[in-house]
């Protein structure tokens, strides 16, 4: 009796994780793993995770992006990119862009990639420096100035780590609704999980401030969301991506 349900147990697992994790694997070791953990040992903070985020989160955006385009008749596309990290996430926005070019959908695109880790940036440059069409930028976001106007802006900042604070996300928040085009969306990502997991490590005072924190995120999907996804195929854990339009 005890071995059957081991037995069922490891066919469980062994069928789940040959769902999620191959395609993953495979991508995380493309994806400069070495890099991307150097990075998050030296500012664990900022960086939020070893993991870069799994690219089925890309493919999911990417369905977003195409919509925006059709919906607005674009025919140039300004993507903004923030926390770029290794660019796992990055490479797949620029094959689509460059696909929608090769298609004659659009007749150009910038992408902009915000990144705060310089260790990153030479990782960045490596793979994307030869495009002209892609810009990278070593800068904090609550900090970097532009002029332009974006109509997909994505984020994949930590913001239930220790790094950000109530006032710095509605900072981030305020900049990126400045930036965002009428017709624009701007998505970004949350674990699942970490919030919760990550309150049985704080202090009263913490949770206090993280409680703050969390009103001003679920208050801006409130007032501006229109689509959520919890994407499975992601390491460690499940991650939700958040669809806002302009507020
Ligand atoms: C969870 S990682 C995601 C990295 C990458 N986008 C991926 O998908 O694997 C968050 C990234 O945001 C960057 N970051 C954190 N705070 C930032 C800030 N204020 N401005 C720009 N980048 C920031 C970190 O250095 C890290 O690369």
């Amino acid at each position: 009796m005890y071995y059957t349900h081991r037995l069922k147990l490891s066919l469980l697992l062994l069928l789940f994780s040959s769902y999620t994790q191959p395609a993953q694997i495979i991508n995380w070791l493309h994806d400069d793993v070495a890099t991307f953990v150097k990075g998050s040992y030296k500012n664990f903070a900022a960086v939020g995770t070893c993991f870069a985020v799994s690219r089925y989160v890309a493919y999911d955006m990417s369905k977003e992006l195409h919509k925006v385009q059709k919906s607005a008749l674009l025919e140039h596309i300004n993507f903004l990119e923030i926390g770029a990290g290794t660019g796992s996430l990055s490479e797949v926005f620029e094959q689509q862009l460059e696909n929608l070019v090769k298609q004659n959908v659009i007749k150009s695109y910038a992408l902009v990639l915000v990144e705060l880790e310089p260790i990153y940036i030479e990782t960045l440059q490596k793979r994307f420096g030869s495009n002209p069409n892609v810009k990278i930028v070593c800068q904090d976001i609550a900090e970097w100035e532009t002029d332009n106007q974006f109509d997909f802006i994505v984020s994949t900042l930590p913001w239930n780590s220790k790094f950000f604070t109530n006032d710095s996300v509605n900072q981030i928040q305020s900049k990126i609704n400045e930036i965002l085009t009428k017709h624009g969306v701007y998505s970004f990502v949350e674990y699942s999980l970490f919030g919760k997991l990550s309150r049985l490590i704080r202090s009263n005072n913490q949770i206090e401030n993280f409680a703050l924190k969390r009103q001003v995120v679920e208050n801006m999907v409130e007032e501006q969301g229109y689509k959520h996804k919890l994407i499975w195929r992601n390491i460690p854990v499940p991650i939700h991506v958040y669809y806002l339009h302009k507020k």
